[in-house]
């Protein structure tokens, strides 16, 4: 008999019924895994530093028949997102999904950027994992104690910038690169004890505000970009729903501690 089970295959990718917490939800990828969640049958809890946009998203979400919810908080403040966590627990019980989708970047050259400059990027981009991954951790650790039931999917979204030096960058390439490796590590302390995958996804350049000037075909920037993407085109924030629904799903149970391309060809070329 040959061992995989049809139940298991039919199922192996739903998220239906999950808790799904997404961090930096008002942001141009946030908010897109946050609906492509709640269509995939999750429970979604939102979280950023931005009530108002936050509001607007709940409302429009809720309109659509999703069930979610949301609450504020500085994700580089460990007392500050314990709330974000409390609060998730409060409303749906439990967390079985991270997506980490908040982020910062303020180019600059080493020689003129401030050390607080810096650090700014640090804690936006890296600390900020730390203490996002680290909060939600004990939740889902005290999860699999209470149940007996080992879980919980952590999905973070670094960049190819982890991978790839840049000018003007040693802020966000470096607190991106550490996030990467912070993820390996994370792998390590939590997979096999309590069945808990953490991965990091890759991008390349997708559109958002910050982005939207590059996506001009006429430019000379999006057209060395294409010679760079063997797919042909650069993304958009839709283009993660895939890979992000997949690492959340019982399908990805035995990929961890893995930084996941997700460039469309970028680091081949
Ligand atoms: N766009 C790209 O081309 C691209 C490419 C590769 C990787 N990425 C990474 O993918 C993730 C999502 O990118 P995106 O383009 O969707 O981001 P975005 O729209 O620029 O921002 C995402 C959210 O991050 C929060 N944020 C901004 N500054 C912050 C800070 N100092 N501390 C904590 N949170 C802060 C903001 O939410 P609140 O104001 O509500 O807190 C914002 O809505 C980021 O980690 C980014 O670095 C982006």
């Amino acid at each position: 008999m040959v061992a995989v089970e049809k139940n298991f295959v039919n199922n192996m990718f739903s998220v239906e019924g999950k808790i799904a917490l997404v961090t930096g939800a008002t942001g141009a990828l946030g908010c897109v895994l946050a609906k492509a969640y709640g269509y995939a049958g999750a429970k979604v809890f939102m979280t950023g530093r931005n009530a108002a946009k936050l509001q607007a998203l709940q409302d429009e979400f809720v309109a659509e028949g999703i069930d979610c919810a949301f609450a504020t908080a500085d994700p580089s403040d460990y007392d500050d997102f314990q709330k974000v966590v409390d609060a998730c627990v409060a409303k749906y019980g439990r967390i079985d999904i991270l997506a980490v989708c908040h982020g910062f970047n303020k180019p600059q050259n080493v020689l003129e950027q401030s050390v607080e400059d810096w650090q700014y990027i640090m804690d936006a981009d890296c600390k900020s994992v730390y203490v996002v991954t680290k909060a939600v951790a004990h939740q889902m650790v005290k999860q699999v104690e209470e149940t007996g039931v080992k879980g919980g999917k952590m999905i973070v979204v670094t960049s190819q910038r982890s991978k790839r030096g840049m000018a003007n960058y040693t802020g966000y390439c470096t607190s991106k690169g550490g996030a990467d490796l912070m993820v390996s590590c994370l792998a390590c302390d939590l997979t096999a004890k309590y069945g808990i995958n953490v991965n990091s996804i890759c991008p390349t350049v997708f559109r958002s505000d910050l982005t939207e000037w590059m996506f001009d075909p006429e430019s000379a920037v999006y057209k060395n970009f294409l010679n760079r993407e063997p797919v042909g085109r650069l993304a958009e924030p839709s283009d993660f729903v895939g890979y992000s629904l997949f690492l959340s799903s019982a399908a990805s149970d035995f990929i961890t501690g893995a930084n996941c391309d997700c460039s469309g060809g970028y680091l081949v070329v």
